[in-house]
């Protein structure tokens, strides 16, 4: 293993050093670059940059694996519950029975609002979009925290992002706030505060509690995606955590990134409706001059099956048929994958479905609209986003501060 690399620029020599990751993965540090010799790198999206050091997960994009603090996804979806991983994802390892219990505890003592955040959330119209209202409502939410300890923070995410997202759904939908029933799990209440009615408590289904834990998890992290990114960028610049949170839920809502959940069973319902001709869709999908991308597919790290795409498609056969419900959009799902993964296009460019592919049709089989489904996105992805600003708060990462090439006019005079 090389410990420098060395290149000429010019004529020039310069060497730069490497770093190296648990898995060998590899870079070249630039830090100096542009003081040693005068460039700077380009790269637009970031495909090739590392912005920092994490141990939070880990994907490996080629064979398709991803681990949360070491250990594989497929051994947490069978072991673990959401809260248990929450709790790995934050400190690093697994809780024993004792902080397993503490932690639910604590959480379960900040299960409530602020009067103040309920007063304002009755005046955000109904109209707006869910992912509109959580980013806001998240925003505000520490100026009605008293006394906020640094370790509390994340537990007040943790036990009130569901409410509120519990409440935007019941305004939806025309019910009044929901009711918190503390003597239940993370997940089981979760499910009584969306859907309890007035004097009926919701009756659990444990197919559907297994289910709703299994896709948070699913959620739960993914290194250094665009929300994630957005959430180290801002604490970089010494934001604060709710504000972080709120606007990795901005980026969150994007097409590309967490929307695409609504986007594919939107796109689904569309096949469907003009008479399911899938091959028609995927030609629709390949050609560049249509702005038209097949929703679920495709990854930036991914170039084999995602993880989660996997075991997301076996939670919703599991539960559709443990529950006996037929679902056209399923059926409609696994053609469209197995057509396009025969087809050359996706073949070629390694486009393999994503988790968004089969997330949406497990949250319509909970009962959850189109528009709740990035808002439980976001459920999931606390954890990741909070250890991720956690980390960076710890490793004193510098603020964020990419350059460009600027392509502009050169420096001109207003003629007048
Ligand atoms: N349908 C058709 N063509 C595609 C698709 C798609 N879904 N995804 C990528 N391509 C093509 C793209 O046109 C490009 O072709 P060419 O090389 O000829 O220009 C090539 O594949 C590489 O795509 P890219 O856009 O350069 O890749 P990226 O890494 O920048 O983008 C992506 C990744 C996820 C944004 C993209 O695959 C996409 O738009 N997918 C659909 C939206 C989606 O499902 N997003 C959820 C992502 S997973 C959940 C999450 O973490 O947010």
């Amino acid at each position: 293993m090389c410990s420098v690399v060395n290149f000429n620029i010019n004529g020039y020599h310069y060497k730069l050093p490497v770093v190296y990751g648990t898995f060998y993965e590899k870079a070249i540090n630039i830090s100096q670059l542009r003081d040693s010799t005068g460039f700077i790198t380009f790269d637009p999206g970031f495909k090739n940059t590392g912005i920092t050091k994490s141990s939070i997960s880990f994907i490996d994009g080629e064979k398709g694996e991803l681990l949360y603090r070491g250990y594989p996804i497929e051994q947490i979806i069978n072991k673990c519950s959401f809260i248990e991983t929450s709790y790995l994802i934050l400190n690093g390892e697994l809780p024993n029975t004792a902080q397993l219990k503490s932690f639910s505890e604590k959480i379960k003592k900040f299960n409530h609002l602020h009067k103040e955040i309920n007063k304002i959330f009755d005046h955000i119209p109904n109209f707006y979009h869910p992912m509109g209202i959580l980013s806001s409502l998240t925003y505000i939410l520490d100026t009605f925290i008293n006394s906020l300890q640094k370790e509390d923070m994340y537990l007040h995410l943790l036990a009130k992002l569901p409410i509120l997202a519990a409440l935007i759904y019941r305004k939806k939908v025309g019910l009044p706030p929901p009711h918190v029933n503390p003597h239940l799990d993370y997940t089981s209440n979760l499910l009584e505060m969306f859907f309890s009615i007035p004097n009926k408590s919701y009756e659990q289904n444990p197919i559907i509690t297994d289910a709703l834990n299994k896709i948070l998890i699913l959620h739960a992290d993914h290194e250094q995606n665009c929300s994630t990114t957005t959430v180290r960028l801002l604490g970089s610049a010494d934001t604060g955590l709710f504000s972080s949170i709120s606007a990795g839920m901005s980026a969150l809502w994007g097409r590309l990134h967490g929307g695409a959940n609504q986007a594919v069973i939107e796109m689904l319902e569309d096949i469907l409706r003009s008479g399911g001709n899938i091959k028609k869709w995927i030609e629709k999908a390949k050609n560049k001059k249509d702005p038209f991308r097949l929703m679920g597919f495709g990854h930036r790290i991914y170039k084999n099956f995602d993880p989660r795409a996997k075991i997301a498609k076996k939670v919703a056969e599991n539960m559709i048929q443990k529950l006996g419900i037929s679902d056209p959009i399923l059926e409609l799902a696994k053609n469209l994958e197995k057509e396009a993964l025969q087809d050359p296009y996706f073949v070629e460019k390694k486009l393999y479905p994503n988790i968004d592919f089969y997330s949406g049709i497990i949250y319509q089989a909970i009962g959850i609209p189109k528009y709740m489904f990035t808002v439980m996105f976001a459920l999931g992805r606390l954890p990741g986003w909070m250890a991720h600003w956690k980390e960076m708060k710890n490793n004193k990462d510098p603020i964020g501060r990419p350059r460009q090439i600027y392509i502009g006019y050169k420096k001109r005079n207003i003629q007048k």
